[in-house]
C-alpha cells in the first residue's frame, strides 16, 4: 500500500524576539500571567517586509535540503495558512516562484491553526492515490500582521513562523496512515477576523473599527480546543485498531501549554510523550505542529518506524488529527 513518507522537514522563525518582558510594555499585562495562563516566555516576530511566503520558502528550502532534493523534484505544492501574503496570488503560488519550481501545481488551505493537519492531509491524498510522487506541505504564518497589539488576550498568544515536509510516495509501510479533518462553522465568533472579505470589504470603518484583526474568545474556545483535541484523536487511533500506549509521540498544535497539558491528561498520554515548544514560539497557527515536528526530529525524539499522532484546533472552528509512520 502506498503511503506519504515524510521525507524531510525544515522550519523557520524570524529572529526577532518579543519577550513578555516585552509585552509588558505594550499592554496591562505580566511575565507572570503569560507564564501561568499560556507557558508561553517568548515568541517570534517577523520583519517588516517580511512575508509569510518568504518564511515559507526558508523552511521549504530546509525541508528539500534534508530530503536530497531540488525544486524540480516537487510536483505539489500546499500552504496551510491565516496570514497569506495577498489576497491573491496565494501563498502557495509565490512559494513556487521564489523556490523556483516549474511544472507543478500550487494552492493555499485556509483552516487557521489547522491548516497544519489539512495541508499534511490533501499534500498526502495525491501521493497515495498516485497523482503526484513528492508533494511539499507547509504551514506558514505571519499571525502579527493580524493581531492588535491593543488587546491583551490575543497579543500575548499569536507569532510568526513557518514549518514544511516533504511528502514521497513509498510502499515500506512509514508515512501517513491516516488523518481526520473536521469543521463546525457553529463557533466561528469564538476567534475570527472579519475585515477584507465579501461580507466587510476593507473600507475606512473596518480600519476603524480595528476588523483587520483576530479577535477571539479565547476562555470559550480553550474548553472547545481540549474537547476536539481529545476528541479527534481518540476516534483516530480507535480506528485503527491502536491506543495511546502504541504512540511514541504526541506532536500537538502550540497554542497554550495548559490546553496541552489537559488534552494529554485526558488521553493519558504521559508528558514525556508529548513534544512542546510553544514556550519559545507561542501561537504560530498553521506552522506551529510542522515547527514542533521538526524541532522534536533534530532533537532525535522521532525514530523510524514510531507511531506520530499530530492533533490541531483553531478558528472556524476547525480541528483535526493525523497518523504517521515516521
Ligand atoms: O490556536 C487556537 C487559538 N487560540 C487558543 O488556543 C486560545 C485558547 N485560549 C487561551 O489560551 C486562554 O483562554 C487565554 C490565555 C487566552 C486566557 O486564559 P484564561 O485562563 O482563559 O483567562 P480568562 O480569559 O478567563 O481571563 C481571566 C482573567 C480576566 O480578568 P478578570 O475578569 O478575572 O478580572 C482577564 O481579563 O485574566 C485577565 N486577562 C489577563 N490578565 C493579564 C486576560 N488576558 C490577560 C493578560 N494579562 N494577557
Amino acid at each position: 500500500m502506498t503511503r506519504a513518507k515524510i521525507i524531510g522537514v525544515g522550519a523557520y522563525a524570524p529572529k526577532r524576539i518579543l519577550t513578555n518582558a516585552d509585552l509588558e510594555k505594550m499592554v496591562q499585562t505580566s511575565d507572570a500571567w503569560i507564564v501561568q495562563r499560556t507557558g508561553i516566555r517568548e515568541r517570534r516576530i517577523a520583519d517588516e517586509g517580511e512575508t509569510t511566503s518568504d518564511l515559507a520558502v526558508r523552511a521549504a528550502q530546509q525541508a528539500l535540503e534534508r530530503a536530497n532534493l531540488t525544486p524540480d523534484d516537487v510536483e505539489f505544492i500546499v500552504v496551510g495558512t491565516t496570514s497569506a501574503d495577498m489576497q491573491f496570488p496565494s501563498t502557495a503560488n509565490y512559494v513556487q516562484h521564489k523556490l523556483g519550481c516549474r511544472n507543478v501545481g500550487s494552492v493555499d488551505v485556509w483552516a487557521a491553526c489547522t491548516g497544519s493537519i489539512y495541508s499534511l492531509s490533501i499534500g498526502s491524498q495525491f501521493v497515495q492515490t498516485g497523482k503526484y510522487r513528492r508533494v511539499l506541505v507547509i504551514g506558514a504564518e505571519t499571525l502579527s500582521r493580524i493581531t492588535d497589539y491593543t488587546d491583551r488576550g490575543t497579543c500575548i498568544l499569536l507569532a510568526d513562523a513557518a514549518g514544511a515536509a516533504v511528502l514521497e510516495a513509498s510502499d515500506d509501510g512509514r508515512g501517513v496512515i491516516d488523518a481526520d479533518l473536521y469543521s463546525d462553522a457553529r463557533y466561528w465568533e469564538l476567534l475570527y477576523m472579519s475585515g477584507g472579505g465579501s461580507k466587510y470589504p476593507a473600507c475606512h470603518e473596518t480600519v476603524d473599527k480595528r476588523m483587520h484583526y483576530a479577535r477571539m474568545r479565547g476562555n470559550e474556545l480553550f474548553k472547545v480546543a481540549v474537547r476536539m483535541f481529545v476528541d479527534c484523536s481518540s476516534k483516530l487511533l480507535a480506528r485503527h485498531g491502536l491506543g495511546v500506549s502504541d504512540v511514541d509521540l504526541f506532536v500537538p498544535h502550540q497554542a497554550n501549554l495548559r490546553i496541552i497539558e489537559a488534552a494529554v491528561k485526558r488521553l493519558d498520554i504521559p508528558m514525556s510523550r508529548v513534544f512542546v515548544n510553544v514556550d519559545r514560539y507561542g501561537n504560530t497557527g498553521a506552522a506551529s505542529v510542522y515547527v514542533a515536528l521538526e524541532e522534536a526530529a533534530a532533537a532525535g525524539r522521532l525514530k523510524p518506524g514510531d507511531l506520530v499522532l499530530m492533533a490541531a484546533f483553531g478558528g472556524g472552528v476547525t480541528w483535526g488529527a493525523a497518523l504517521v509512520r515516521w
